[in-house]
């Protein structure tokens, strides 16, 4: 069983941070779940395709790509939007799903063509049904006023043009659907530690969380 550290949370919380800086600093592979769920709205609005239509989203799933990955239209609000709604169908969820459980099992080298030692993965239902039996699980979360905050900071830094009421709303919208929906909802496993990041910059956030880490390497002997 390979060493999996889930990290679950509302949207910026901080997981995807959290996430980047772990997987340096532990040398482990790292994946976005997210991203899986956003390339594939991504595929389904450039089709002017329905994002609730389970045979257009299914279809979209197929077509990722590690290019796809990285293409910098993911991170739109649009896109936030199209990702949440089509994410809530039972046959995205389960054609994403393999692709998460191949990442860990056979994790791709890192920068440096090193071996990783494991891999970690942020998303939404990562330590509930993806890997119920990753080794560390870690819950994200802050205050919805302070995470708008960030998506805002965040977007504006992109050269988007970002209004804190309407992310606040965006936000507080997609997380409640996230939260709702039948499959796979947001929520912290109930082994997972939770890290409230309302009162916390990232180096303290980082701090917490790679002292968790480093006890489950150890006591995994890696
Ligand atoms: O970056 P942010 O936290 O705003 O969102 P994201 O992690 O990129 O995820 C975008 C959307 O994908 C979420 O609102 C969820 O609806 C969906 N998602 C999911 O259902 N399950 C996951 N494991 C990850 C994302």
């Amino acid at each position: 069983m390979a060493f999996v550290v889930a990290i679950d949370g509302p949207a910026a919380s901080g997981k995807g941070t959290l996430a980047r800086r772990l997987a340096e600093w532990f040398s482990l592979a790292h994946l976005d779940s997210g991203k899986l769920y956003r390339a594939t709205a991504l595929f389904v609005l450039a089709a002017s395709a329905d994002p609730a239509d389970p045979g257009a989203a299914v279809a979209a799933a197929r077509r990722i790509s590690p290019a796809a990955l990285g293409d910098p239209a993911l991170s739109s609000e649009a896109v936030a939007r199209a990702s949440s709604i089509l994410s809530a169908l039972p046959a995205v969820r389960a054609e994403l799903l393999a692709m998460q459980r191949n990442f860990a099992a056979r994790p791709p080298a890192l920068a440096d063509d090193a071996r990783p030692r494991g891999a970690v993965i942020d998303g939404r239902d990562i330590g509930t049904v993806v890997f119920p039996d990753a080794a560390v699980k870690l819950f994200v979360t802050a205050s919805p006023e302070i995470r708008a905050e960030r998506r805002v900071k965040e977007l504006r830094e992109r050269g988007a043009p970002a209004i804190y009421g309407d992310v606040l709303r965006d936000m507080k919208e997609r997380d409640a659907r996230d939260s709702g929906r039948r499959v796979a909802p947001l929520a912290a496993a109930p082994d997972a530690i939770t890290i409230d990041t309302s009162g916390l910059d990232a180096d303290q956030v980082f701090e917490q969380a790679s002292d968790i880490i480093a006890r489950a390497l150890a006591a995994h002997r890696l």
